[in-house]
């Protein structure tokens, strides 16, 4: 069969994902367990004119949302059909190492035509996401970045859920893809896109019954826009953050404090709908030069049955460890430009062609088998604070895999105590976070905006 019937066979089976009229629920609709994943280019309008060169799961719609329950096994077939080589990461995941999908790292890199089968039960309820991490840089830009929700083992009370999925594209008015990274942004604070999709569409309409009790979960998967959000004066509660419940009140973002939210991370909201149809509830973005981009809209249809946020029960927690901070040993990192330059090493797994940046003042050698080590080695089962600088004027969401952290206390504000596995670091700032080493393993350890992980801010801990 040739490449072109092999796709177009493939296709059938997504057809019918854009109807207008349905809800998000049914949009975004359960899916078994078991998955069979197959990477391959796709084709979409976001605008007029169709978008060649996508790379997604099917070949015309962005990468659905997977849905697995904590506890219960999960297997993930993912198939490369693309002539790249590529590694699935499941984001936020606290799964084995040899199934994080790190080049190298925990696996070698899936060539074409080739199959890797990822097996894991998520620990944690929560939104997550997934990407490559092999061609990290090209295979996102290009689309291939997509929601993981992992349900809790009770129905938490929602009568229905909408699923944003955030990222840029940097396209022509042709459609056409502008180059997708440059030399500039990326020695600076990355390369912005300049058209922002909420689940691949601008500013969508998802229709929900008029107060009624709606989970919204919003996830940045972009590769460097710091979103920076709100949703007005709706009635809404922050319920979870990076994956795991939040269980004290948090200040809800407004127009002139919005929320940041950087790529990886991702945060939950309880919304009441409001009572009267047509009413909506708008997901914001605060831009640079004061403009403001509604992201997508939530809208009241029906009578109201008056539900009200009050009547929700709190998330149950998920099962992480508590450091102890009395014998934690502190370790420090430094996260800044690099002093040599230099090009990485550029494997399988592709390089910018250029070293910017560093952690402890050596740039990542590239996602190749050789020219690295463990920035730090932690024993298994200890507490541990690590003590995050940023010696940079950029802003670093700074990621690790495989382990949760809280942050501790930061040299520029006060951070809540909330879980998480990415740490934004504002211009000039220190956050200690503390974890406890309970997961085996080499754990990459690497800013999110791509062009700093790919130019040399990048790196791993290693769990004995
Ligand atoms: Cu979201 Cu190393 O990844
Ligand atoms: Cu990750
Ligand atoms: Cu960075």
């Amino acid at each position: 069969m040739k490449r072109r019937d092999f796709l177009m066979a493939s296709g059938a089976a997504v057809a019918g994902l854009s109807g207008a009229s349905l809800t998000a629920r049914d949009l975004w609709a359960a899916e078994p367990a078991s998955h069979d994943l197959r990477i391959q280019p796709a084709t979409y309008a976001f605008r007029d004119t169709p978008t060649q060169g996508l790379i997604s799961l099917s070949p015309d719609a962005p990468p659905p949302v997977l849905r697995g329950k904590r506890g219960e096994a999960m297997r993930l077939a993912v198939h490369n059909t693309t002539p790249d080589y590529t590694a699935m990461h499941w984001h936020g995941l606290r799964i084995p190492n040899g199934m994080d999908g790190v080049p190298y790292l925990t696996q070698m890199p899936i060539g074409e035509g080739e199959t890797f089968v990822y097996e894991f039960t998520p620990p944690d309820a929560g939104t997550y996401w997934y990407h490559p991490h092999c061609m990290t840089m090209s295979q996102m830009a290009h689309g291939l970045t997509g929601v993981m929700v992992i349900d809790e083992d009770d129905d938490p009370g929602f009568d229905s859920e909408s699923v944003i999925n955030l990222r840029d594209f940097r396209l022509q008015d042709d459609g056409r893809f502008l180059p997708y990274y440059t030399a500039r942004g990326a020695a600076r604070g990355g390369t912005h896109g300049n058209v922002l999709t909420a689940n691949w569409q601008q500013g969508p309409i998802y229709d929900h019954g008029s107060g009624t009790l709606v989970r919204l979960r919003v996830v940045n998967t972009d590769t460097t826009r710091i979103y920076r959000l709100h949703l007005g004066d709706a009635l809404v509660r922050i319920i979870a953050w990076d994956g795991h419940p939040v269980d004290q009140d948090l200040p809800l973002p407004t127009k002139d404090v919005p929320m940041l939210v950087g790529p990886g991370q991702r945060v939950d909201f309880a919304v009441q709908m409001p009572e009267h149809e047509g009413q909506v509830v708008e997901l914001t973005a605060e831009l640079p030069g004061r403009r403001t981009q509604v992201m997508a809209t939530l809208r009241s249809l029906g009578a109201t049955s008056a539900r009200s946020l009050a009547a929700l029960r709190p998330l149950a927690k998920n099962p992480l460890a508590i450091p102890d901070l009395d014998t934690a040993e502190l370790h420090e990192f430094v996260f800044g430009w690099t002093p040599e330059g230099g090009v990485p090493n550029d494997g399988y797994c592709g390089s910018l062609g250029y070293s910017f940046w560093s952690i402890n003042r050596t740039p990542w050698a590239g996602d190749a088998a050789e020219g690295t080590g463990p920035l730090a080695t932690l024993e298994r089962g200890k507490s541990y604070v690590l003590r995050l600088r940023n010696e940079s004027p950029n802003l670093h969401p700074i990621h690790l895999h495989g382990l949760a952290f809280v942050p501790l206390r930061s040299n520029l504000r006060t951070l809540p105590q909330l879980w998480t596995d990415t740490a934004l670091l504002l211009k000039d700032e220190i956050i200690e976070i503390a974890l406890v080493a309970d997961n085996p393993g080499d754990w990459a350890f690497h800013c999110h905006v791509i062009e700093h992980q790919k130019t040399g801010l990048a790196g791993y801990l290693r769990v004995t």
